[in-house]
C-alpha cells in the first residue's frame, strides 16, 4: 500500500538555481528560501559548498548560508570533498550531502574523479562529517541511465549505494539526473537495493522530468515504501554537468498527486505555488510545473 505520509526533500534552491544562467542575487534566494519553509517543506537544500569556479551560481554559500539562521526547515548543503565539510561546518551546518556517481563518465564530468577516486575523498568526509554530529545524505547520480554511456548495470548502481551506506551516510537519494527511468526501472533497483541489504526507509529518490515520467516514477516508489521525494518548487533545475538534464519533478506537482491521493506533506499548495510565481518573475521566465501554470491561470 501507499505511505500516509511523504517527506519532500525541496532542492529547488540548489539544484535549480545551480543550473540558472543569470546569477539570482543572494537576498532573493534567502527570501526564497524562507518562502518555501512558511509553505511548510521542512528539508530545504540550501546550497553547495563546491568549487565557486565549477558552480558559480552558488559562489555566494558563505553569504546565503548565516541568512538563513531563523529558518525554521532542515537546510542541507552539498559538499564535494574535505574542503567543503570544511567551510560547511565552518559555518554550522548540521546536515551535509555528498554526491558520487553511479557511472564512470559522470563521476569525471561533474567531480573530475574516476568513480573509484570520489568514493575514496568521500570516505573521510562522511567520517569527518558524523563526528562533527552531522546527518549525511548520499546521492548517487545516473542510476537510471547515463547520457554519455547509455544504459548504467544495476549492480553497478547497488555497488556504489552500499559503499556510501558502509561509508556512514544516513540516507541515500536515488538520483535520476537526466530524467530517462521509467516506474519498472525504479521498481527493479529498489528491489536489488533491499536485497543487498538497504532497507527502504533510508532511500529518497530524486526525479528529473526530462521525459516527462517523473511523477509515474515517483508512484512506483511509493507502492514500494519509499518515503522521502526529492522535488524542486515550480520544477526548476537541472544538471550543468550532464547534458540533456532537464529540471526537477516540479514539487506542486508532487503535492498535487499526494494529496489527491490522501497522502500527508503538510505542504500549503497554495503558498507553494505563489512562491514559485514570485521566484518565475524574479528570473524572467515562467514556471515549466504543469500544477503551477494550471493554479496561477485562472
Ligand atoms: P578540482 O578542480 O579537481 O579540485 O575540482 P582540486 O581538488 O584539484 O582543487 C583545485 C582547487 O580548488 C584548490 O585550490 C582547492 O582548494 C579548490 P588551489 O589550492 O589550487 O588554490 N577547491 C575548493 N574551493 C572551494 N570549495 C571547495 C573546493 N574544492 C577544491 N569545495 C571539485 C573538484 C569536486 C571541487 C569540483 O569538481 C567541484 O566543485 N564539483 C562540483 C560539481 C557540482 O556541484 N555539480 C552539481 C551538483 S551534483 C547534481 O546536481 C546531481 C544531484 O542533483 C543528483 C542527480 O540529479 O543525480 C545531486
Ligand atoms: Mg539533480
Amino acid at each position: 500500500g501507499l505511505p500516509a505520509r511523504v517527506r519532500i526533500h525541496e532542492v529547488g534552491a540548489r539544484d535549480g538555481l545551480q543550473n540558472e544562467k543569470s546569477s539570482v542575487p543572494t537576498e532573493v534566494k534567502a527570501e526564497f528560501i524562507r518562502r518555501l519553509a512558511d509553505a511548510g517543506l521542512t528539508t530545504i537544500e540550501a546550497t553547495s559548498f563546491v568549487h565557486p569556479k565549477w558552480v558559480p551560481q552558488l559562489a555566494d554559500a558563505e553569504q546565503l548560508f548565516p541568512m538563513l539562521s531563523d529558518v525554521r526547515a532542515d537546510l542541507p548543503v552539498l559538499v564535494p570533498n574535505q574542503r567543503g565539510l570544511d567551510r560547511a561546518l565552518a559555518l554550522g551546518a548540521e546536515r551535509v550531502a555528498v554526491f558520487a556517481s553511479a557511472s564512470e563518465s559522470f563521476a569525471r564530468a561533474n567531480l573530475n574523479r574516476s568513480l573509484e577516486e570520489a568514493l575514496g575523498v568521500y570516505e573521510p568526509v562522511v567520517r569527518r562529517a558524523k563526528e562533527a554530529g552531522a546527518h549525511v545524505r548520499g546521492y548517487v547520480s545516473m542510476c537510471f541511465g547515463d547520457p554519455w554511456e547509455g544504459a548504467v548495470p544495476i549492480h553497478q548502481v547497488a555497488a556504489v549505494c552500499t559503499a556510501l551506506r558502509d561509508m556512514g551516510c544516513d540516507e541515500l537519494s536515488l538520483g535520476d539526473t537526466i530524467g530517462v527511468a521509467t516506474p519498472g526501472h525504479v521498481q527493479e533497483l529498489l528491489n536489488v537495493l533491499n536485497e543487498e541489504g538497504v532497507p527502504t526507509d533510508e532511500i529518497g529518490v530524486h526525479f528529473h522530468d526530462t521525459y516527462g515520467q517523473a511523477l509515474a516514477n515517483t508512484y512506483a516508489a511509493l507502492e514500494h515504501g519509499v518515503t522521502t521525494v526529492d522535488a524542486s518548487a515550480g520544477g526548476l533545475g537541472g544538471c550543468p554537468y550532464a547534458k540533456s538534464a532537464t529540471g526537477n519533478l516540479a514539487t506542486e506537482d508532487l503535492v498535487w498527486m499526494l494529496h489527491g491521493l490522501g497522502i500527508e506533506t503538510g505542504v500549503d499548495l497554495g503558498r507553494l505555488t505563489a512562491t514559485s510565481v514570485w521566484m518565475a518573475e524574479q528570473l524572467g521566465r515562467p514556471s515549466p510545473s504543469r500544477t503551477v501554470r494550471a493554479l496561477s491561470h485562472k
